[in-house]
């Protein structure tokens, strides 16, 4: 087990690139089974979740290796096996993203049910349900999820909520179905559109994604690929937050802009001055903002991974805003370790008052989740004093060499061991 210390206080100044995104290339990882072939990634970040992918797909049968420039090739040419141990499926919700390929490859998979964040209940109804209306036979057998088709046909499916994960998994499936498949009800995320490009650069005929309906016409193979997967626009946007939070100076490079509008648009509401370029943005801030309230919401709203850091800005900002949190039920484990350091926060049941300080203070604190872990490293940041943050895997599943990127910005933080 590792913790980051961080000594706080220090405005970031500098520049800052984003690595690839974490939420693409796990769905796109999963996807390059389907070609039976030598598939090469480009932008893949080399972080906890893509490795244990990487080891689904190796366990699999597949010939995984990283080169050089975060690329990795794929070769599914001796793909013999469709089961995914508990041990392995448990490390990622992301390792359930695999069943519709396999499904779709070689007629059968049995998984064991996900891990990943615990920040709510997480249930994979609407997977099974779409993979079910494709011609699926699916049922629960100690924990794993087994499912048989002779054959994919494509259908119509309603999603009775536009769940990210589903619609990954429903397209990766019908791309190889007999007939067409049409997905109501989808969901519209940047990383969607980006598994779109991916399956069409193998031979797919997928129409309208990133909108909420898409078409899919059944092709009987698709052949490898070269593709290079976007930049990650929560690890972009926590570094936004991180230098707001800290009254600094940084320009994000290699960013989308149009995919962190949910979020420059509400740092721009909070009085931060943002300039934003093609491929860039750069945040010059004082350290003066005040509260906003915030709602999550699919994309194109304000993304639930972007809320606990939020949570960590509104903290340090003049006045007081309401979070309301949408997506995902139990998703305020940050609010009780950023009041350690001193932040005012009331949750009730979806809905977090944040009273905004004009200082927090280091304390001891634990990364809960995932993103909670990087609320708690823009407070340390931001804070006065020393912030000691443990149980930091959780940080390590989403962003690539945080302490060198940060130490480049003159932040104060090292990893060490905790005993
Ligand atoms: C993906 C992202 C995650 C992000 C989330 C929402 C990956 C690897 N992870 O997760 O970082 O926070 O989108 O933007 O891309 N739901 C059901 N039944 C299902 C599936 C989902 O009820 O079968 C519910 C979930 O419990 C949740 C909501 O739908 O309340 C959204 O989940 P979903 O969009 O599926 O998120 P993930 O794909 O798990």
């Amino acid at each position: 087990m590792e913790k980051f210390v961080i000594c706080g206080g220090k405005s970031l100044c500098g520049t800052v690139s984003v690595s690839g995104s974490k939420n693409a290339a796990l769905p796109i990882l999963a996807a390059s089974i389907l070609s039976g072939g030598r598939v090469v990634l480009d932008n893949i970040p080399r972080l906890s979740d893509v490795v244990s992918m990487c080891d689904i797909l190796s366990s699999i049968g597949c010939g995984v290796s990283f080169s050089a420039g975060d690329r990795v090739l794929i070769d599914a040419t001796r793909l013999n096996s469709n089961v995914i141990s508990y041990q392995l499926a448990g490390r990622l919700r992301g390792s359930f993203l695999v069943m519709g390929p396999l499904l779709a490859r070689l007629g059968s998979v049995s998984i064991s049910m996900p891990g990943g964040c615990p920040i709510g209940a997480r249930p994979i109804d609407l997977h099974i349900k779409g993979l079910a209306a494709l011609g699926a036979c699916i049922e629960n057998r100690q924990g794993s999820v087994v499912a048989k088709a002779k054959k994919l046909v494509g259908t119509k499916i309603y999603l009775d909520f536009p769940s990210v994960g589903a619609t990954e998994n429903i397209m990766s499936a019908a791309v190889l179905a007999e007939g067409a498949t049409v997905i109501e009800n989808a969901a519209v995320e940047p990383e969607i559109v980006d598994l779109a490009n991916f399956l069409c650069a193998m031979g797919a005929n997928i129409f309208g994604a990133g909108t909420d309906t898409i078409k899919i016409e059944g092709v009987k193979i698709l052949k490898p690929a070269n593709y290079s997967v976007i930049s990650d626009r929560i690890e972009a946007g926590s570094y936004l937050i991180a230098a707001a939070a800290t009254g600094g100076c940084v320009t994000v490079q290699n960013i989308l802009p149009d995919y962190v509008k949910p979020l420059t648009a509400k740092m721009k509401e909070m009085g931060i001055p943002l300039d934003i370029g093609e491929n860039y943005i750069a945040v010059n801030s004082e350290g003066n903002f005040h509260a906003v309230d915030i709602k999550t919401l699919p994309f194109p709203g304000f993304p639930t991974d972007m809320q606990a850091q939020m949570t960590a800005l509104l903290a340090l900002s003049e006045g007081t805003g309401i979070i309301t949190e949408t997506i995902f039920e139990n998703r305020f484990m940050h609010a009780s370790e950023l009041a350690r350091m001193g932040a005012s926060i009331k949750v009730a049941g979806r809905s977090a008052v944040v009273e905004g300080k004009k200082a927090l203070t280091g304390a001891k604190v634990k990364a809960t989740d995932l993103r909670a872990g990087a609320a708690l490293v823009i407070a340390g940041l931001a804070a006065r004093g020393d912030t000691e943050i443990s149980d930091i895997y959780h940080i390590d599943r989403g962003y690539v060499a945080l302490e060198q990127k940060l130490t480049q910005l003159g932040a104060d933080i090292h990893r060490e061991a905790e005993h």
